[in-house]
């Protein structure tokens, strides 16, 4: 079981793209709780602005430290233990299935969702306990990187997937040895010339486990040669 509690101006966008599908179900089944926070419900002064420009000049605004600190507290206060505390950020530590299932382990995890050219550099030293990244790009908002943490720490919380060994054999799972997948195929056994490889409908299950790790190390050393450094 998690508890997320997204700190977000946008609340709805998670209503929208968390409301189907395998969280979706999570949710329902009770192992997976999700509270949106409205920034803005937290704003000090009377416009209820949640933004100012940044000292120093520069371009685009700057997300305050009031509110958003206010936000964290509210939540912090009806929690019975602290809660670890992530901020979304292209500088921060990159997403990768370890991370994710490390943060699996959380009771609860309160997600910020930063905007404009990010949040004022005190609430992240005050609050924050880690800065996490989806990849080396910036988006818009924290609120679709939120998401993919969402959805990527899921997968490893027990019952959330039908069959938890999935998420431990997909590519980057602790079961893969580093490797990506190999590819997977359903019915039918050919579809315009192309044919399931015989091997799959041999009924020789150490036979499809060889081809599995052989084609997986193929893969990996024809699409991402990196993953393979350590054994140089
Ligand atoms: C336009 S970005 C701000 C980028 C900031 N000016 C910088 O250079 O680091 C606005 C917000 O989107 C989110 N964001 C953007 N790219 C992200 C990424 N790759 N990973 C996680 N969050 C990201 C963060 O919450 C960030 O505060």
């Amino acid at each position: 079981m998690i508890d997320y509690r997204v700190i977000t101006l946008f609340p709805e966008m998670f209503e929208s793209a968390l409301g189907s599908s395998i969280i979706a179900r999570g949710i329902k089944d009770g192992l997976i709780s999700l509270e949106c926070t409205q920034i803005r419900d937290f704003a000090n002064d009377k416009h209820h602005s949640v933004d100012d420009s940044p000292y120093g000049g520069g371009p685009g605004m700057v997300m305050k430290v009031e509110p958003l600190a206010s936000a964290v507290a509210s939540i912090s206060a009806g929690l019975d233990q602290p809660a670890r505390v992530v901020l979304m950020s292209p500088q921060g530590r990159r997403l990768t299935n370890d991370l994710a299932q490390e943060l699996a382990l959380e009771q609860t995890l309160v997600i910020v969702c930063g905007h404009y050219e990010g949040v004022d550099e005190r609430f992240i030293e005050l609050f924050v306990d880690d800065e996490v990244s989806i990849g080396d790009f910036v988006v818009t908002g924290g609120e679709l990187p939120a998401m993919v943490l969402i959805d990527a720490v899921s997968r490893f919380v027990p019952g959330v997937l039908g069959d938890l060994n999935s998420a431990h054999r997909d590519t980057f799972g602790p079961e893969s040895d580093g490797l990506l997948q190999g590819p997977v195929y359903t019915r039918p056994s050919e579809f315009r010339g192309l044919t399931v490889p015989d091997v799959l409908i041999s009924g020789d299950h150490a036979a499809v486990e060889r081809w599995r790790k052989d084609i997986s190390l193929s893969r990996t050393r024809e699409r991402r040669p990196d993953l393979l450094k350590s054994e140089d």
